[in-house]
């Protein structure tokens, strides 16, 4: 059965290479589907175009956040198009599982492998991420009896969108499972909607002692002004043949 990834991901200019990294991660990994789902008001053809290249199965989404979301500084970022990669999922998929699989994070393959077996809902750590520089179930005994995470506030589940894989089938057997749109609390909302207990949390990763996806981003270049960009001389050099 397939692993389907589903990766939001939106216009910018480290769009290609972020992309580039996953895409290169997941010609890695047998039997994958690749949704990936865009949050712009027109699809990039650059985008499209890589997609194709890149020889992966892959789907491609589009959406947009919705208005009211843009508006605000701290954005429900990634929900939409996650949304629309569950939707897909919903009427397209019948077995295999999926993971929420940012552009931007660093993967190592040995993850993929392991989460294709998830059950329900399975589990692991994501390094570099909150203060305290991973977010990882706390594993007793096999069982997953707490979390560890920069932020816990109000979380019965705080772990990060990297962090858990879902089995297609126990999502398709909970119709209302969705995300919500409610900064901080997307992964929460999330599995609160499956209805999963702690106890029938799968860990993987040898019991959450490997940390196999980092939050990584790619630095944004400090863009040439316009003004400079306008006078072709400017950053050539074009007198080597003299
Ligand atoms: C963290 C979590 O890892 C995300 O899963 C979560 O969605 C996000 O926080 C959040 O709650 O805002 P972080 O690295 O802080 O991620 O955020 P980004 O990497 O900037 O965005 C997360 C995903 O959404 C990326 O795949 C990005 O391409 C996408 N995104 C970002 C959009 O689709 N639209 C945007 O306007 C911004
Ligand atoms: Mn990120």
């Amino acid at each position: 059965p397939p692993l389907y990834i589903i990766t939001p991901t939106y216009p910018r200019a480290e769009q290609i290479p972020e992309l580039t990294r996953t895409a290169q991660t997941l010609m890695n990994v047998p039997n994958v589907v690749w949704i990936v789902s865009e949050d712009a008001p027109v699809p990039t053809q650059a985008v499209v175009n890589y997609l194709n290249e890149t020889g992966l199965k892959t789907v491609y989404r589009r959406v947009m956040m919705p208005a009211k979301y843009q508006k605000v500084k701290n954005k429900p970022r990634g929900v939409a198009n996650r949304l629309s990669g569950l939707e897909y999922i919903r009427e397209n998929a019948k077995d295999g599982v999926f993971y929420f699989a940012d552009d931007d994070n660093t993967y190592d393959i040995k993850l993929f492998e392991q989460m294709r077996w998830t059950q329900r809902v399975s589990m692991f750590p994501v390094g570099l991420v909150t203060k305290l520089g991973v977010s990882s179930p706390i594993v007793r005994d096999g069982r997953v009896v707490g979390f560890y995470d920069g932020w816990i506030s109000k979380r019965r589940f705080p772990c990060d969108m990297a962090g858990f894989a879902v089995s297609v089938q126990y999502f398709l057997e909970r119709p209302k499972a969705t995300m919500p749109f409610k900064v901080g609390f997307e992964e929460d909302g999330f599995l609160r909607s499956l209805g999963i207990k702690p106890h029938e949390i799968e860990p993987l990763a040898f019991n959450c002692t490997k940390i196999w996806v980092w939050h990584t981003q790619t630095k944004k270049n400090q863009p040439a002004l316009p003004v400079v960009q306008n006078k072709m001389t400017v950053g050539t050099n074009l007198d080597i043949l003299k």
